[in-house]
């Protein structure tokens, strides 16, 4: 019986196998192992003829036939194939949907995050999805930028837990688990950090700013074992990240040892030649993208044959070729695709997608993501003795707002959205109606558009308030005014929708807003005027039930902003890392801080914080500082507490934050329950990036604060000293 090839021996080490195989492929095959095109685009013919190894945005049964005709080819390389899986694998119209990144955040909690990994990853894996481009890991600094939503917010502490944890979520511990999929931190890096807001732009970014504020989560998620990057769409200081050898090669490989994979973003690599204007020829960049350590290239048709051309004229060394192809053919056997198990299974899937279990995990995000801002006399929670309600505002009923960025209607054939149930969503409306019970009426008004500022029902809506016992408003945004491409030069709530709450407040009944929303909005009129304001985000599809669980007080709210709201869009950035030395240290006509700080979340009940002690008054290198302080609940409630950390540096070499968070813990306290709290932070943490763009911690005088946000009036201070 002739030998199987080393290749297919499933019991042989990957590296063995993967050396093999390479052996055995024309270059060819092996450019067309580097590409990655839209599998709604003629398929066939670039499997067949262009020998291309990955598709995206395909799932189902056109995944098994692709994968069949794949195992057909000369050599029978499996396919891998990717999609965008972003807040649950979204993209498939009966999957749950979760919360989006940045609802998330808001729950401060690695653990939930991490099984909204596994449960995307699950769903996603019997749908043919081997490959998830997610997490998105920048760091926002200017909420006018599209892509908000995607984030974890605006510290790279935070988004580094997070992000790891998603990473452990999507790939489990092994790979070769049929229900693990590959994660795809993006976009490499200092995305967030263009000028004006303004998605893909330049970024003027320095090395110490790229250091201190942006790579940190990536690293983050290099450490937890993340099998894939893609390059961000921005040029860095004039350089596209596509081209970036540093930031591709010196840092990811050389400084962090990444051995996966990098994919560039959608047609960047072509866009270095027609839109950035960086290359004079497809040629120049697709050059420029290998050697610059690009592994991959998405939706870019004409790479293969001018990698092909480039390696046959002697202007591209095959070297990178060969060294790029490693990679990809590495995790393709390390997902076990060579072994046969990975096809879509439908049929095996129609039992555990969307089921209860993972709704029921969508339900818990969704209640964990949930900010409680404001709460006036206590207005929140609603009594069950409520007559008559007024559910009111674009978003109190619609799907889409809801959903946010990255679902159904954004894959083929799904356009209006009817792809996926009505009945899977529970809008807030849907939520209020059951939770309020057959004694309350509850009456809805769409009041106005969430966009246009003429499509309004504002009368019909304030009379419904009018009548009614509390007014529910739900304002917000949509997927037209954020999300990729989609910057904004204007924070207010738009359309009518500041009408619309003025007519309803004017009406004397309590109002509660609710917020459904991709970003932080500039809504200093809401803060003031109205009793309540619960920022649910875009809480996914048991959203509802969420936000009516907390209104009618099922739930005690325990969310804390991860991303700052400012009063004003001009105040941007107004993170809460500021730099000290601003003259004056305000605006004329502005406050300095933002409306609502980072780490801020009010509960139905109280913590007091007391007894911070620093343990370790004197740290030596390599120890780390170690903190205790006591936190009680001193409400009539129980609830969690998210106790949040922040150091200053105060003389540092280079300018450092007044504050930045460096450890945080969520504490479950009965009513009248105190507990000592001990919080450690590793000595590396500690660290800034000096001049000569070394990462080191200075001797001298630190100062720590403890407590429940970022707010100066929220926090105990201590004192410690690095030796
Ligand atoms: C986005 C990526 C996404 C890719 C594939 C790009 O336009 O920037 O975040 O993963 O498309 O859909």
């Amino acid at each position: 019986m002739p030998q199987k090839p080393i290749y297919q021996d499933a019991t042989r080490p990957v590296a063995e196998r993967v050396e093999d195989l390479l052996g055995r492929m024309t270059l060819e095959e092996k450019v067309g192992q580097m590409c990655q095109l839209d599998g709604n685009r003629e398929p066939e013919k670039w499997l067949t003829e262009g020998h291309v190894g990955s598709f995206l945005h395909v799932l189902g049964q056109i995944t098994n036939d692709l994968q069949k005709l794949a195992e057909q080819s000369r050599l029978g390389i499996p396919l891998i194939f990717g999609i965008d899986a972003i807040h649950g694998h979204a993209f498939w119209p009966t999957a749950t949907v979760f919360p989006t990144q940045l609802a998330l955040s808001c729950s401060w909690n690695p653990d939930l995050v991490e099984e909204v990994g596994r449960v995307t990853a699950k769903e996603a894996s019997y749908t043919g999805a081997h490959w998830t481009f997610s997490p998105v890991l920048g760091t926002v600094r200017d909420l006018r930028w599209g892509r908000v939503d995607e984030t974890f917010g605006e510290d790279p502490y935070l988004v580094g837990a997070l992000g790891s944890a998603l990473v452990r979520g999507y790939q489990g511990d092994d790979l070769a688990d049929r229900h693990t999929i590959l994660a795809c931190a993006k976009h490499y890096a200092g995305y967030p950090g263009t000028q004006g807001g303004r998605d893909a732009a330049e970024a003027d970014l320095s090395e110490r700013k790229m250091r201190s504020l942006y790579l940190k989560p990536f690293h983050e998620a290099v450490v937890a074992g993340c099998a894939t990057l893609m390059a961000g769409y921005q040029a860095i200081d004039g350089v596209p990240c596509s081209a970036n050898r540093w930031l591709l090669w010196d840092v990811l490989r050389d400084e962090w040892g990444f051995e996966g994979f990098v994919v560039s973003d959608w047609n960047n690599i072509g866009w270095m030649h027609t839109l950035q204007k960086t290359c004079a020829t497809m040629g120049e960049a697709v050059k420029r993208a290998v050697e610059a350590g690009n592994d991959m290239a998405m939706s870019t048709p004409e790479f293969i044959e001018t990698a092909v051309q480039l390696v046959q004229s002697g202007k591209l060394d095959v070297k990178h070729i060969d060294q790029a192809c490693r990679r990809i053919l590495g995790l393709k056997f390390e997902l076990g695709l060579f072994d046969g198990n990975r096809y879509a299974d439908l049929e095996a899937g129609g039992g555990v997608i969307g089921c209860a279990e993972h709704r029921a995990a969508a339900l818990e995000s969704a209640y964990q993501s949930i900010v409680l801002l404001k709460n006036e006399g206590g207005l929140l929670p609603l009594g069950d003795d409520l007559q008559r309600m007024a559910v009111i505002g674009p978003n109190a009923d619609d799907v889409k707002a809801q959903l946010g960025d990255w679902v159904s209607w954004y894959a083929r054939g799904d356009a209006d959205g009817s792809a996926r149930p009505r009945e899977s969503i529970v809008t807030v409306l849907d939520g209020v109606r059951r939770r309020a019970g057959a004694a309350c009426q509850v009456d809805y008004d769409r009041g106005c558009a969430v966009a246009d500022p003429d499509d309004e029902t504002i009368d019909q809506a304030v009379e419904l308030a009018r009548g009614a016992d509390v007014a529910v408003v739900v304002v917000g945004d949509d997927t037209t005014l954020n999300g990729e491409a989609r910057d904004r030069a204007d924070l207010d709530l738009s359309g009518a929708q500041q009408r619309l709450l003025e007519a309803v407040h004017a009406t004397g009944t309590p109002t509660v807003v609710v917020l459904i929303n991709g970003k932080p909005l500039s809504i200093p009129w809401v803060a003031e005027h109205a009793q309540a304001i619960v920022e649910a985000w875009n809480p996914g599809l048991e959203g509802g039930t969420a936000v009516a669980g907390i209104l009618f007080g099922d739930r005690n709210p325990s969310g804390k902003l991860s991303i700052s709201f400012p009063y004003h869009v001009g105040q941007q950035p107004v993170t809460y890392d500021q730099i000290p030395g601003w003259h004056g240290g305000k605006y004329v006509d502005m406050p300095r801080e933002p409306l609502y700080a980072f780490g801020y979340g009010l509960s139905y009940t109280t913590f007091a914080y007391s007894k911070l002690k620093v343990l370790t008054e004197a740290l030596a290198a390599g120890e780390p500082l170690r903190v205790e302080v006591d936190v009680e609940n001193s409400g009539g409630r129980a609830g969690t507490e998210i106790v949040q950390l922040y150091v200053n540096d105060v003389y540092s070499s280079v300018t450092t934050p007044l504050k930045e968070l460096k450890a945080f813990q969520r504490v479950d306290l009965a009513p009248g329950e105190k507990k000592t709290v001990r919080m450690e932070v590793p000595y590396e943490r500690l660290a800034l990036v000096n001049q000569d763009m070394e990462t080191v911690v200075e001797p001298g005088e630190f100062e720590v604060m403890v407590g429940g946000s970022s707010r100066d009036e929220d926090l105990l201070k201590g004192k410690f000293e690095v030796k």
